[in-house]
């Protein structure tokens, strides 16, 4: 028995070396050992990108990743699946590429045939029970739904480097909305472009004809211009068909992305709503592949301070007055209360042609008032009439800076919306879904790297997370100013930018009676309990917070069971 385990692992974990073929200073072919699943690409972060091109029997070449390939040292390995690949065909665009030298970069030693990728964690900073992917560069939740008990979150992803480039539509799946399974790949890049943000819905009334139930996916592809496609998946959101008639809408704005596709019941349209330059489009279509244009909101409204991206739309109920009001999201980067990108929101009607807005022009509103909170957008199809929204846990200014290697970044817990009125004004309530309460287990003494915080509040509070190497995080309530904040300056590795050392401040609309905190890792997400604040900052504390300090407040910690 034991024989047979060992053979069986020898046979699936041998390797072989590449055998590069130097072509010029900057040209090297290798020719690939079909028997095998992967080639593994040695990577070095600060590298410059070298194109590979991989191809097929045919001499056709469908794929083209960047990868930042080792010229000095290796810091971790990519996996590129072979699947119908003969030859990479690689170019070297970096300055320190010359003649003779380029035999000696590092990749080659290292470059293998594999049948295996170890995808075990050597991270202590990643999460525990937040979404992050397996490894490689992560940024937008998209195109997520909910269908048959499954919630399907696709997203921004680089699988050939945990920095930013190449993106593709990554792939998790959950029953709960906290454990994920990673799925292949669904979308990736072809001919018209590499595929950025955008959104998914099931077509209950088989609208576009690709069967009663299809699950229609609509991406920005990104090349010189930017373009919407559609794809449909038929088995449930696991495999997606592009449309044949991409792209489908077209505009000349430069900056032009992220459909979001949600159903209009008065006027039995599907809507598009998307970012155009300083204003969100939308347009309308009874199949979802024509669409008619209808109006654009926002060049006079809200913050302009960046580009205007990421848009969602919903109808949510305004607490305690039995109203339904609708909610732009625009997400925005830079422009953010604390730099860089946060999820502003809108307030009005929508007509099913145009939205109004029922604040001044000059009123802005955020959803979450860290610096760690971007690209918000909504399950489609939810159960219940539930409105959950994820957030990309991170911030461009630093994103592709911070301190972990094998992946880069997390999202944030599932968070439920509505509205709630202060004054003369309706905001957004942020409130962490139910099912992060089925994670809550003993109650215990000490705080530990992944566990939940509830703080009674009387009066003002303040409340301090530390170690012992003399790190900590101050979180501030001022119960005069009805302000609430959070200070990371302290709080651990801020070397790798300038922007990242910060303290947050948010309002907390009223007196804040309870805060539930959630810490995991490198992350601190604090919502006001009743969902009236809520604030998400990451921080890199070289050991974990193991000491807390409360005044004006009793603290509960929870442990988090996963
Ligand atoms: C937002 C964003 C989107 C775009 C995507 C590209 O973070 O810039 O507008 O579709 O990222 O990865």
């Amino acid at each position: 028995m034991t024989t047979i385990v060992a053979a069986v692992l020898m046979a699936t974990s041998a390797q072989a070396q590449v055998q590069p073929r130097v072509l010029g200073d900057n040209h090297v072919m290798v020719s690939i050992d079909t028997n095998y699943k992967y080639v593994l690409l040695p990577v070095e972060e600060r590298a410059e990108n070298a194109s590979v091109r991989v191809i097929g029997k045919d001499n056709q070449s469908y794929r083209r990743p960047n990868v930042r390939l080792s010229v000095d040292h290796i810091d971790y390995y990519v996996p590129l699946e072979i699947k119908d690949g003969q030859t990479l065909d690689i170019i070297f665009h970096g300055d320190r590429r010359t003649k003779g030298v380029l035999k000696e970069f590092a990749c080659w030693k290292e470059m293998k045939f594999s049948n295996t990728f170890d995808t075990s964690n050597v991270e202590r900073f990643r999460p525990e029970y937040h979404h992050s992917p397996v490894y490689g560069w992560m940024n937008d939740p998209n195109g997520m739904f909910y269908k048959d008990g499954e919630w399907h979150l696709y997203f921004q992803y680089n699988p050939f480097g945990s920095l930013w480039e190449n993106m593709t539509w990554g792939h998790s799946v959950s029953k709960d909305l906290i454990h994920w399974e990673a799925l292949p790949n669904a979308i990736e890049a072809d001919a018209i472009g590499t595929i950025f943000s955008g959104s998914c819905v099931v077509d209950t009334r088989n609208s576009a004809g690709f069967g009663k139930n299809a699950i229609i996916a609509y991406y920005t592809s990104a090349a010189e211009a930017q373009t919407q496609s559609m794809a449909y998946s038929t088995d449930g959101g696991r495999t997606f068909t592009k449309y044949e008639k991409n792209p489908v809408i077209t505009s000349d704005i430069p900056d032009f992305r992220d459909p979001k596709i949600f159903w209009h019941e008065p006027t039995q349209k599907w809507i598009v709503v998307l970012a155009a330059g300083q204003e969100m489009q939308f347009y309308s279509s009874p199949n979802l592949k024509e669409w008619t244009f209808e109006s654009s909101f926002g060049r006079e409204y809200g913050n302009h301070g960046g580009v205007w991206e990421c848009p969602d739309m919903m109808q949510l109920p305004v607490r305690g007055t039995g109203q339904q009001k609708w909610m732009l999201v625009c997400n925005i980067n830079p422009g953010g209360p604390f730099g860089g990108n946060a999820t502003q929101y809108f307030v009005g009607q929508f007509d099913g042609h145009k939205f109004t807005c029922e604040s001044k022009p000059e009123v802005t509103k955020w959803m979450d008032y860290g610096k760690d909170h971007y690209a918000t957008v909504s399950f489609s199809n939810a159960p219940e009439n539930r409105h959950v929204v994820i957030a990309w846990m991170s911030n461009w200014q630093y994103a592709n800076q911070v301190p972990t290697h094998q992946f880069r970044s997390s999202n944030s817990i599932p968070r439920d919306l509505d509205l709630f009125a202060d004054g003369e004004e309706t905001y957004c309530g942020v409130i962490p879904s139910k099912e992060m309460l089925a994670l809550r287990g003993n109650k215990v003494k000490k705080l530990t790297d992944a566990c939940e915080l509830v703080i009674d509040v009387r009066g003002s509070m303040e409340l301090t997370l530390g170690n012992a190497n003399g790190e900590e995080v101050t979180m501030r309530y001022d119960a005069q100013q009805q302000t609430f904040s959070m200070d990371r300056t302290k709080s651990g590795d801020c070397s790798f930018s300038e922007a990242f050392a910060t303290v947050t401040t948010a309002p907390t609309h009223g007196a804040l009676k309870q805060l539930r905190i959630f810490i995991d890792r490198c992350s601190i997400e604090a919502f006001a309990a009743d969902g009236k604040m809520a604030m998400t900052n990451l921080v890199f504390p070289s050991i974990p917070y193991t000491m807390l300090k409360v005044k004006g407040g009793k603290a509960t910690i929870y442990e988090i069971v996963k």
